[in-house]
Parts: structure tokens; sequence; C-alpha cells
């Protein structure tokens, strides 16, 4: 069993008491910052990913510039496809070929060793976590067993998930198959993360949205909710983010995670007005917001502030990834805005 350490991340998300709303950002080791940059000149994507030394330096850069609440460990929601025997390469999206299929795709399948075959992902979070000051949180993740899939089907992903969608309806065993294959890798690999030091683990669902209701609850919503449940017993609390489902928000409150992670296409109000208290909230300004001013970025906060008042668990957070073209700058503004801001009056630990 993991024991997790009460920080403000942890306890807003088990919608305990808290002084202040934690916050954090998703991309927030990237493109957008010249630490990162200047590790990307020594090396490429993937051996970033793969050297544990490297890896935690791009997460704990991030975490002490902005000077969040938690820090994710550096890594993809890809890795565990290559585990699977798919060759991975960036250009500079995921590559994964051969394309998965056929069921005869899925039996080709290699079994997986988290240990061994991830056992670079779980290094570099030891030493992160080594490296990190205790309060701040560091948060494992893999991707939700649908959207890796998904990535595993298309192969060179255009958006669109066309071949992904035409093998749900043309061929619906033979996805089920591979989300099945998915959902035991990315729980292995989630437990593990837990194991090797991480304080959170959150499922990115991040193409759930794209399939209708029928397919969106029963594969993607379906295995999540396999996968989470098998991290229960770790008792370290999990985030689900998925994008583009405002439309099912009662059902994604339902899968088991302590925290449904939104983007900013539905509000905070509408979040608190349909489900209550019955999940702790993350998110979800709109990451363009970012490219605009420190004025407007501050204004944006404490309207997302004011909308979470009254809420039990609520994490800050973008909506999605911080974009490439952000300003350093505004990323840490995002932060000060919510500690100037988000002080609780009430209930303060
Ligand atoms: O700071 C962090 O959030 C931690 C690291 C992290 C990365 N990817 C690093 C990364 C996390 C949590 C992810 C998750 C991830 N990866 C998702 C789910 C969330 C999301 O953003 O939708 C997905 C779908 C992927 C797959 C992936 N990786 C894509 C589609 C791309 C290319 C497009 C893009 O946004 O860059 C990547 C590359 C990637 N993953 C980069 C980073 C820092 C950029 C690599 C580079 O060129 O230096």
């Amino acid at each position: 069993m993991t024991t997790t350490k009460a920080t403000r991340m942890v306890r807003a998300c088990r919608r305990e008491p808290v002084d202040r709303i934690p916050v954090w950002m998703m991309r927030q080791a990237g493109r957008y910052m010249p630490e990162y940059q200047e590790l990307r000149r020594k090396a490429d994507f993937l051996t970033l990913c793969r050297d544990p030394a490297l890896a935690a330096q791009a997460t704990l850069d991030a975490a002490r510039y902005l000077d969040t609440d938690a820090a994710i460990i550096f890594s993809d929601i890809t890795l565990p496809a290559a585990a699977l025997g798919q060759a991975l390469t960036f250009e500079p999206g995921p590559r994964l070929a051969p394309a998965i299929r056929t069921f005869d795709d899925v039996k080709a399948l290699k079994k997986v060793d988290v240990r061994r075959d991830l056992g670079v992902v779980l290094e570099a979070i030891r030493r992160t976590r080594a490296a990190l000051p205790p309060e701040v949180s560091l948060i494992g993740f893999v991707g939700a067993p649908a959207t890796l899939a998904a990535y595993m089907v298309e192969g060179k992903p255009d958006g669109n998930w066309l071949e992904f969608r035409k093998l749900v309806y043309g061929a619906p065993k033979v996805a089920e198959a591979l989300i099945e294959r998915v959902a035991e890798v990315v729980a292995a690999h989630a437990a593990a993360q837990l194991d090797a030091g991480c304080d959170v683990v959150q499922l990115f669902d991040t193409s759930a949205g794209e399939l209708p209701s029928s397919e969106l609850k029963g594969l993607a919503f379906a295995y999540a909710r396999q996968v989470i449940a098998g991290l229960k017993p770790k008792g370290a609390p999990v985030v689900y983010f998925a994008r583009d489902i405002g439309g099912h928000l009662e059902a994604a409150a339902d899968l088991g995670a302590d925290v449904l992670a939104l983007d900013w296409k539905v509000s905070i109000s509408e979040a608190k007005a349909r489900l209550g208290n019955s999940v702790a909230l993350m998110g979800n300004l709109e990451p363009a917001v970012l490219l605009t001013s420190v004025e407007e970025i501050d204004r944006r906060v404490q309207q997302i502030l004011q909308e979470a008042e009254g809420l039990h668990g609520f994490i800050f957070n973008l909506g999605h990834g911080v974009l490439p073209p952000t300003p350093p700058a505004h990323a840490r503004q995002v932060v000060d805005s919510v500690k100037r801001h988000g002080v609780r009056t009430r209930g303060v630990a």
C-alpha cells in the first residue's frame, strides 16, 4: 500500500480542507520553456523520456520555475505502446508502427513486464521524488485505454481518428480486444508509478470525446473504470481527464476517480451545478488565454476561482496542455494569480 503524504494537492483530491487552491499545469514541462529547449538541443524527445536523469531534470526545472503544488513526471502516454512491441518515433507527433488493425495484430503484441520494459520511467520517478520538495506532489500518468488504443490503431494520427472509429464500428471485437490489452498494461504501469514514488496518478483520455455515447460509455469509460478500480488498493488519488465530454459529465464523474479534470469547453459553474461535491474537480483555463496578457490571465483565473467557490475539492489547471508559444512569464502568472486569489477563508487545514 502506498502511503501518500497529505500535501495540499493530495488533500484537495480527497476533498479535504486546504489553506489554498493547489495549482499545476498539464504540459508544464514543455517546449514553451527555455530550459526545456536547452535539454532538447542535447537530446531528442524520446531520448529525454528514456534517460531518467534528463527526464527528472525536465520535471524539476518546470516545477521550480513555476513554483507549482505538483510536478508531473516527464514521459509520454505512448511509451507503453512501444513496450507492447510497436516501433515508436516522434515526427513531432507520435508514430507507431505497424498500426494495429486486426486480431492477429493484437495477438502479436508482446507480453509486458512494466518493471523491465518501462523501468526508465520508474527510475525517473525515484530520482524526481528524491529531489522534489516534500510539499510538492509528484503526478504519474498513463493514457486511458481507449485513447492509447486509438494512437496504436492510427499509427500516424491526423486528428480525425478515422481508422480508430472505423475499427470501433466495423470490427468492435478487435477494438475491444486491443483496449483490454492496453488496459492491463496501463493499469500495471500506473500502479508501478505509485510504487516508485508518485503521490497521484492521472489517466489522460484525450480522445474519448470523439466517440458517440454508446462507445464512449461501453469502451472508453468502461475500461477507464476498470483501470481506476485496479488502482484503488494503492490508496493514492486518481485523476481522470477527458476532453469534449460536457454531455457526459455525470457518467465521467462516476468512474471511481477522485478527481475529474475538465477541458475549457464546460464551465466550472455548470460542472458544480451538475455534480455537486460528488468528486473533486480540476481545470480548466483555456490554454490560449496564456497567449494574451498578465491582466487577462489574472481576470480569468479569478473568474474560475469564483465559479469553484463552495466546491470541497478543486485543483487549478488548464483545460489542456500549455501551448508551445506561451511566454514563460505568463505560465508563471497563472500560478501567481491562483496563489493570490485562491486562499480559502474557511476550512483552513
Ligand atoms: O509536462 C507534462 O505534462 C509532462 C509530460 C507529458 C508529455 N506528454 C510530454 C510531451 C505528458 C503528461 C504527455 C501526455 C500525452 N502525450 C498525451 C495526453 C495529453 C495531451 O496532451 O493530449 C498525449 C495525447 C500524448 C501524445 C503526444 N506526445 C503527442 C500527440 C505529441 C505531439 C504533439 C505535442 O503536443 O507536442 C507528443 C509529444 C510531447 N509529449 C512533447 C512533450 C514535452 C513535445 C516533444 C518535443 O517535441 O519536444
